[in-house]
């Protein structure tokens, strides 16, 4: 396919106030034009859901495989019918507790979802974001909007402005500033086709508050293969990879300060991404500093950009410092482990064979 360079419009979220400027963007929207746009979770690049030219026209501008299906927004949850089948009593539970907010629910597509849409699925990822910017651009258009992250293909999603600007100018017809994104990871994605819900790729809703709201236990696949293939689609992508060649190191503290006070000996300008408690106590290497580990949504929203700071520093190689398993800990755990191409080292115990 030609790539022609568009004209890309930038304007904040003020402008949308402006009658001009929301008829050229509605009208951008509903002939198939794409605009990116701020969510709660990380900036999303949108065109008309329904139809199969702006779904080819996402896929296009990010690099993205045509088989990796989009997630299908909408403003309030009227509008999924039209779109999907409720066919389990605990889909509107969960949209009771999370929606609008960061919560993808995957559903049995009606015919009116196109399958360029959907990668070819006969399912449909739906979600109601609570951005107001992205609630504005919904209601301004009233149809359902095609949002994947904005990210080129394989890179970090984008969590401010600037991150969808380098990406994205002259390749989408709208840029939408809403500066930072509150949350800074992607929305948890929960498979709601069966009888059980199954979390096909962790978020800031956590498989905890899922199982609160419900009363029941549900499943959590994001890391595992059916058949060898992920059961969504995106999983089996390299994602969120820097340039660098990007290591997790897990250990106890001490053990990490004498693994990286040796690394930075051999590579000065290494990269070293992590909680400033670790941080804090190392000289020298190039700091990418996420925040207190006390605070693990601080981290999840420095993740992204501290990736691409890693790609405009020109670092070669980078050590992530795991933090536990656990809450929003385990989908920062699931970015990272993609960004890092499973690549951990386990230090030993120190005290393991010395008395
Ligand atoms: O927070 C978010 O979800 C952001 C914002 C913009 O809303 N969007 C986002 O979209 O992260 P994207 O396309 O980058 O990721 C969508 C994920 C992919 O892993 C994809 O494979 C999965 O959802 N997915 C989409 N439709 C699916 C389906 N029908 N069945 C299983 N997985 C699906
Ligand atoms: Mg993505």
């Amino acid at each position: 396919m030609m790539i022609t360079m568009l004209n890309t419009l930038k304007i904040t979220a003020q402008d949308l106030n402006k009658p001009e400027i929301a008829e050229k963007l509605k009208a951008t929207l509903l002939s198939g034009g794409l605009v990116i746009f701020p969510t709660e979770t990380v900036y999303g690049i949108g065109g008309h859901a329904l139809d199969p030219l702006a779904a080819a026209a996402i896929y296009a501008a990010k690099g993205r495989p045509s088989d990796n299906p989009l997630i299908v927004h909408v403003a309030c949850f009227d509008q999924i019918d039209a779109l999907a089948y409720r066919e389990q009593a605990y889909i509107d539970a969960l949209a009771q507790a999370f929606w609008p907010g960061p919560m993808t629910l995957v559903l049995r597509k009606k015919a009116s979802v196109p399958q360029g849409t959907t990668g070819g699925l006969s399912t449909v990822a739906i979600r109601i974001p609570s951005h107001p910017v992205a609630q504005a651009v919904l209601s301004l258009v009233d149809v359902p909007i095609a949002a994947p992250s904005a990210n080129l293909s394989g890179k970090p999603s984008s969590t401010s402005f600037s991150h969808v600007e380098n990406d994205f100018t002259g390749k989408v017809d709208v840029l939408i500033d809403g500066g930072d994104v509150p949350i800074g990871l992607e929305s948890t994605v929960i498979d709601a086709t069966g009888p059980i819900p199954v979390i096909l790729r962790p978020g800031a809703i956590t498989q905890e508050m899922i199982e609160a709201v419900l009363h029941e236990p549900i499943l959590d696949h994001s890391e595992s293969l059916v058949d060898g293939a992920p059961k969504s689609p995106g999983m089996k992508y390299k994602h969120y990879a820097p340039q660098a060649r990007l290591e997790i190191v897990s250990g106890s503290d001490e053990d990490l300060l004498i693994f990286l006070r040796q690394a930075i000996a051999i590579d000065p300008k290494v990269g070293i991404l992590g909680p400033h408690e670790v941080l804090d106590q190392l000289e020298g290497g190039t700091h990418l500093d996420l925040g207190s580990r006390a605070h693990l949504d601080d981290m999840a929203h420095q993740l992204f950009g501290a990736l691409r700071a890693l790609d405009d520093q020109q670092i070669t190689h980078a050590y992530f410092i795991a933090i536990p398993d656990q809450g929003v800990g385990k989908a920062i755990m699931n970015r990272i482990l993609k960004a890092a191409n499973h690549q951990v080292i386990t230090l030993e115990e120190t005290s393991k064979g010395t008395l």
